[in-house]
């Protein structure tokens, strides 16, 4: 009998969210209805935010909250290049240059000191990323005097250092819901904010320039289609009520992988930081760096005919061609970023994995890691692994 196939990430899904979606069906508001304006309340009281808008993905979350920021053309939005694309493209969206700074080698979110050093005349925003969950060192940040806009899409659940929920700071903190985030509305995001004005104008550019007050087809300024539906938030509303579960399911699977590598000793791959400072990591994913030496795609191969599926995750923003090009960044750059992008690898990780499934995948790893060192060893001289 053959093992059954192992998902990448798989949401967790059950009656209620069938019994809110339904409802919404049946109530023939689709759209711009009463389940928005719930979605929003409940969840800017689980991160301690003022208020927050619902939108149609994280990035377009994103974009509206660097509109928000002032972010004008010519102006510099320093980010992270260890990242999704996005929390860089939504810079480009306003004609602003992403400026890249290096990142901590071991949390791998974006360095302060490495950002501080990027910051010129024309620097009008940072936008710190929480990867992978872990949260970004937020003091640090607040002390350039910027403006600051969080990209939060992968941290639901994370905890300051210091103390304090993900999203519940004063500046904007952007939030996603794609299936394999911590909560899912199928596509969506949102924006935690806590200046009523800035939520108004969110509310505004997310539904075409129309203020709440205005009649249909009237717009007082550029807005975008970037509405979350009641349906979509409906099912936000089911996940939410199920949110500490889903946490406590993830934080069991990423305590299984930690015990799984120590028992299978396996040299020279690193595994996602460990909490410190009293920062709690929102797990959004499970993510090793496999040791010097190693090529990652073969890896990545290897597992696949194992049927284990994994990904490069992430590769480096600046090496993209499109920002090679437009923005002439090149290799050598960010060291530490290009180090680790070159080394990670996303492996199977969602709140309902079980004890023998992340066996199954930390095995197959073991086994392709000592057939890449067999074949160096064969071919070169002395291996990293
Ligand atoms: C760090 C980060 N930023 C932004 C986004 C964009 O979110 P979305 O895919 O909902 O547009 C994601 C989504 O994966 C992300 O991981």
């Amino acid at each position: 009998m053959t093992d059954a196939p192992i998902p990448l990430a798989r949401p967790v899904l059950g009656e209620r969210e069938e019994e809110l979606v339904l409802a919404v069906l049946r109530s023939g508001q689709l759209s711009l209805g009463p389940r928005v304006g719930e979605f929003e309340r409940l969840f800017a009281a689980r991160v301690g935010a003022r208020c927050a808008s619902a939108v149609s993905s994280g990035t377009s979350g994103l974009h509206l909250a660097v509109r928000a920021a002032g972010v004008a053309a010519g102006d510099e939005v320093i980010t992270s290049p260890f990242s999704f694309v996005a929390s860089a493209n939504v810079a480009v969206y306003e004609r602003a240059r992403p400026v890249f700074a290096d990142i901590d080698p071991v949390t791998l979110n974006l360095d302060p000191a490495a950002a501080r050093a990027a910051v010129t005349e024309r620097t009008t925003a940072l936008l710190p990323v929480h990867v992978f969950g872990y949260p970004a060192d937020m003091d640090a940040f607040e002390s350039f005097g910027l403006p600051i806009i969080e990209d939060a899409c992968e941290a639901l659940g994370a905890r300051y250092a210091g103390g304090g929920e993900v999203g519940g700071r004063r500046h904007p903190a952007v939030f996603a819901f794609y299936a394999n985030k911590q909560i899912t509305t199928g596509e969506g995001g949102i924006v935690c904010c806590d200046d009523a004005a800035v939520k108004e104008r969110l509310d505004s550019e997310r539904n075409q320039g129309r203020a709440p007050n205005m009649d249909w087809l009237d717009h007082d300024r550029l807005g975008f289609n970037y509405r979350l539906s009641d349906i979509a938030c409906a099912l936000g509303i089911a996940q939410l009520e199920r949110l500490e579960t889903l946490l406590a399911g993830r934080r069991r699977v990423a305590a299984l992988y930690r015990e799984a590598f120590a028992s299978a000793t396996l040299q020279g791959v690193e595994l996602p930081c460990e909490e410190r400072d009293g920062a709690r990591r929102g797990w959004f994913v499970f993510v090793v760096q496999l040791p010097r030496g190693v090529d990652r795609d073969d890896v990545v191969r290897a597992l696949a005919e194992r049927a284990i599926p994994s990904k490069p995750y992430f590769p480096a923003i600046h090496l993209f061609s499109y920002y090679r090009e437009t923005f002439g960044y090149r290799a050598g750059q960010f060291p530490v970023c290009e180090d680790v992008a070159a080394r990670s690898i996303a492996l199977p990780f969602f709140p309902e994995m079980t004890e023998g499934q992340v066996a199954r995948v930390v095995a197959a790893l073991a086994d392709v890691l000592i057939a890449c060192h067999a074949s160096q060893s064969l071919s070169t001289t002395p291996s990293a692994v």
